[in-house]
């Protein structure tokens, strides 16, 4: 295969059945969509490259920078396909989660700004939202950005109408598959994929995948924060299910030492949700003559995530289990033992309380900085988490009020607390966006 330009090799990505004799399903047969086989890595590269490509040569000619709300995967075709034009490229959002992809924009040449936004994902409606007014400014004129807009840029569903559903249905002699599974970032792939195979056949089963609630999974949403998303519409999904990230990590252990499919964690979260919803679906099957297929995508690869797994299960990569963990503990757990307190309750706390609770504040310093509880402490949530292995960082004498930005990571923390032995530790409700929201005082570093 000869190119003259690497972003010739985008797309065209291999369909691969997977092995029944691994994921068990009787009538169905699984294909997983190497989206992780695209050059720059991911199902990113097809989107950057339609919203950039455009608007590469006259930003050239303006000198402009490339900017894009992203810490993951768009961050990194874009970064690629700005050097090759000669362009600088800045990735702009709440906080970098994964340090490994950190280090590789760095080393792509990005510029990485980390702003103060209160959730992982851009909320349009919130104009107080730093990355919302970042946002805004991009869009007036003047402005010295080439803004490719993930969110919002329909650029980046048609990627995926054009590419990756036809190569399905290609890949499939003409037809649909039965079910198709992805996993919901911007949205941009599962609702391209999903338009181009209801075209071809309108009973095509859609389902969304999303993370657990006050669970992370790089690249895609909770449950919550999608409907943030510009992109999406519930339309385009039958069914939205939520993942956990040990369900990303056992679905990416299969695929790597079963399939030999190198996945990451969303490959792995969209290959076991495929096949819990599938086995009922599977089980109600009877006529042996006519085969189901469906199939999901694998969207980046595992190397990336070594840190990620490292902190969830350290007994992966050899290391022993290293003390008490938030990250480690399941989402039922954190549901059973999180003690929650609402705005209203919390205040009381604070005013009456003897002695007040101890407010801990586990945002990013940026956040804390620009509002925060008066008298709280910042400890943002990776350095607490380490603090916590060693054993209880307070004194068991003092309430302590733990706070985030949606309430989520709070709840974690509260849940793995209170399993030490503290007795009364509480998560703040809706975190400091529901305070605000409740016009309850914020001040001012
Ligand atoms: C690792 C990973 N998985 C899944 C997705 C979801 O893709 P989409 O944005 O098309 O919803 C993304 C998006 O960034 C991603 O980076």
């Amino acid at each position: 295969m000869r190119y003259d330009s690497i972003t010739e090799a985008i797309g065209n990505t291999p369909l691969v059945r997977l092995d029944p004799a691994v994921h068990g399903l009787r009538h169905i047969d699984l294909y997983a969509k190497l989206e992780m086989l695209n050059p720059f890595g991911s199902v990113k590269d097809r989107p950057a490259w339609n919203m950039a490509r455009p608007l590469l040569e006259a930003a050239a000619g303006r000198g402009e920078t490339v900017v894009e709300l992203s810490s993951g995967n768009t961050a990194k075709a874009l970064a690629l396909l700005a050097g090759m034009h000669g362009l600088r490229f800045k990735s702009v959002t709440n906080r970098m989660r994964v340090p490994e992809i950190k280090e590789l924009l760095l080393l792509l040449g990005a510029e990485i700004e980390e702003l103060p936004g209160q959730s992982e994902c851009l909320d349009p409606t919130d104009t107080d939202d730093p990355l919302t007014r970042f946002h805004q400014a991009l869009a007036e004129p003047g402005s010295a950005y080439l803004h490719t807009d993930q969110y919002f840029n329909p650029r980046n569903t048609e990627a995926h109408a054009a590419g990756t559903g036809p190569e399905i249905v290609k890949d499939l002699d003409g037809r649909a598959p039965d079910w198709f599974i992805a996993c919901v970032g911007t949205a941009g792939s599962s609702t391209g994929v999903a338009r181009v195979l209801r075209e071809h056949d309108p009973e095509v089963r859609v389902l969304g995948l999303v993370a657990h609630k006050s669970d992370f999974i790089p690249g895609i949403r909770t449950i919550d924060e999608v409907h943030q998303v510009g992109l999406f519409d519930p339309a385009t999904y039958d069914t939205i299910e939520s993942v956990t990230s040990e369900e990303a990590i056992d679905g990416m252990l299969t695929l790597i030492r079963r399939c030999g499919l190198l996945s990451g964690p969303t490959g792995g979260a969209a290959y076991q949700g495929a096949i819990r919803h599938l086995r009922v679906a599977d089980a109600e099957l009877t006529d042996p003559e006519r085969r189901r297929t469906a199939v999901f995508i694998v969207c980046d690869r595992a190397e990336s995530y070594l840190s990620y797994v490292r902190q969830r299960r350290p007994g992966l990569l050899g290391q022993p289990r290293r003390g008490h963990s938030a990250a480690a503990l399941t989402g039922a757990e954190v549901e059973a033992q999180a003690k929650v307190i609402g705005v209203d309750g919390a205040r009381r706390w604070l005013a009456d309380g003897a002695p007040p609770p101890l407010v801990v504040d586990l945002r990013g310093p940026h956040a804390y900085a620009a509002l925060h509880i008066e008298g709280s402490v910042n400890i943002v949530d990776e350095l607490f988490e380490e603090l916590v292995r060693g054993g209880l960082p307070f004194s068991k004498r003092r309430p302590v009020l733990l706070a985030c930005p949606v309430g989520e990571k709070s709840a974690r923390y509260a849940a793995l607390l209170t399993r030490m032995g503290h007795p009364d530790v509480r998560s703040l409700a809706g975190g400091i966006v529901a305070w605000r929201d409740a016009g309850a005082p914020l001040v001012r570093e």
